[in-house]
């Protein structure tokens, strides 16, 4: 990953290119409301899993010559004009402003051309996009590394390139470590202090799992960017949350992290998730990420808790119905078997509305 290919077009031009690919990340202390909507400051800090890479994740391919004529972008396989989003302009062009000089295959870019030529950019995901799975997470973090990598750009303060991936998408920052990762919210108002930074290592807790239910996999109604900015016009909750209880849960979560404390994680992590939605609710008209079938597994995980009187898993749902579920290797097959239990794979169930099979509970190992 990430080393310089060189290619030539028809006229014979050097391509530079590079193919990167990036995980995707599931909050367990969620990001919901922007301070700065331009630079994409959130209102509180937040806390990730990253997911293993073979799972959850986009692949990019970014591409450099003089032969190009203009910025490009296509998103899985289709063409998207670069000039309509401001979010990938930033991005582009922060990274370019960092541009160094490169080597590849006998051939040279200075700093100046590399400044200069068009780049396109080509993206794709492994998984359902904008249907609350955070596609664009791992999209915006893909983009920013792989431009990095052309570009020579390195980081002259750790955190540079994921300040540059926020840009992008807030939650993109975090996706640029694997592991357990914390977007430090910062105080800065150029923002160069609101940077992610991994609180541990993916091989830190070996045992923990993953499960993603892909209960729907349609376009969200409401996006991300739409809902918190929604949010932060009405919902008295939301400033209560920010100021008063994600700080705490910052500290309490990392320290469950620290201690492999699965009881404390998934208290923390089930709680945080109902009191997003508890705010989207809060929100004026209110916004339901959530469907019938989410909230059956929420019903299934608690009852299940409630029957073996510790929690034996823990639920957590971004901006849409899809479950992400966590448990320890050794309930793993437990989990498996109730959710199949009470989502049976059947041609009759309404497609999109329900777990449909073993083949849709994407499991991801933290990676
Ligand atoms: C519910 O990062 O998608 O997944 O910054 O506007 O692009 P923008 O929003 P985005 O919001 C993610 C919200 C969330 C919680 C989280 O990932 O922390």
């Amino acid at each position: 990953m990430g080393a310089i290919q060189l290619s030539q077009s028809p006229d014979g031009a050097p391509i530079f290119s590079v193919t990167a690919r990036t995980p995707t990340n599931i909050a367990v202390i969620k990001y919901w409301g922007k301070r700065d909507e331009a630079l994409i400051l959130p209102l509180n800090s937040s806390l990730s899993v990253t997911l293993d890479p073979n799972d959850l994740a986009a692949t990019t391919t970014v591409a450099i010559s003089p032969a190009f004529e203009e910025d490009k972008l296509w998103l899985n396989g289709k063409e998207v004009s670069i000039s309509d989003s401001v979010r990938y302009q930033n991005c582009l062009r922060a990274v370019r402003e960092r541009a160094q000089g490169i080597e590849a295959g006998g051939e040279k870019a200075s700093q100046e051309q590399l400044r200069s030529w068009r780049i396109h950019v080509a993206s794709r995901n492994n998984f359902p996009t904008a249907a609350g799975l955070a596609s664009s997470a791992a999209g915006f973090a893909c983009l920013v590394f792989s431009l990095a990598q052309l570009l020579g750009v390195t980081e002259e303060r750790p955190g540079d390139l994921s300040a540059i991936a926020r840009l992008g998408s807030g939650s993109a920052c975090r996706s640029l470590y694997g592991g357990f990762v914390r977007w430090n919210m910062g105080q800065a108002s150029d923002g160069h202090d609101s940077i992610a930074e991994q609180v541990a290592g993916e091989e830190h807790w070996p045992d923990l799992r993953v499960l993603v239910a892909v209960v729907n996999d349609r376009q969200k109604d409401t996006s991300s960017t739409a809902g918190m900015q929604q949010s932060v016009r009405t919902s008295p909750l939301l400033l209560h949350r920010a100021k008063a209880v994600v700080p705490e849960r910052m500290v309490a979560m990392e320290r469950a992290i620290a201690a492999r404390d699965f009881q404390a994680f998934g208290a923390l992590t089930m709680a945080d998730s109902n009191q997003f939605h508890a705010t989207c609710l809060d929100t004026s008209p209110p916004i339901f990420y959530m469907n019938d079938a989410s909230r059956q597994v929420i019903g299934l995980v608690e009852q299940w808790n409630a029957q073996a009187g510790e929690i034996k898993a823990a639920y957590t749902f971004d901006a849409g119905p899809n479950a992400v579920l966590f448990c320890l290797e050794a309930d793993r097959g437990a989990l498996l078997r109730r959710l199949l239990y009470h989502f049976p794979p059947s041609d009759s169930t309404p497609l999109n509305e329900y777990v449909e099979s073993a083949e849709l509970l994407k499991e991801a190992s933290v990676s």
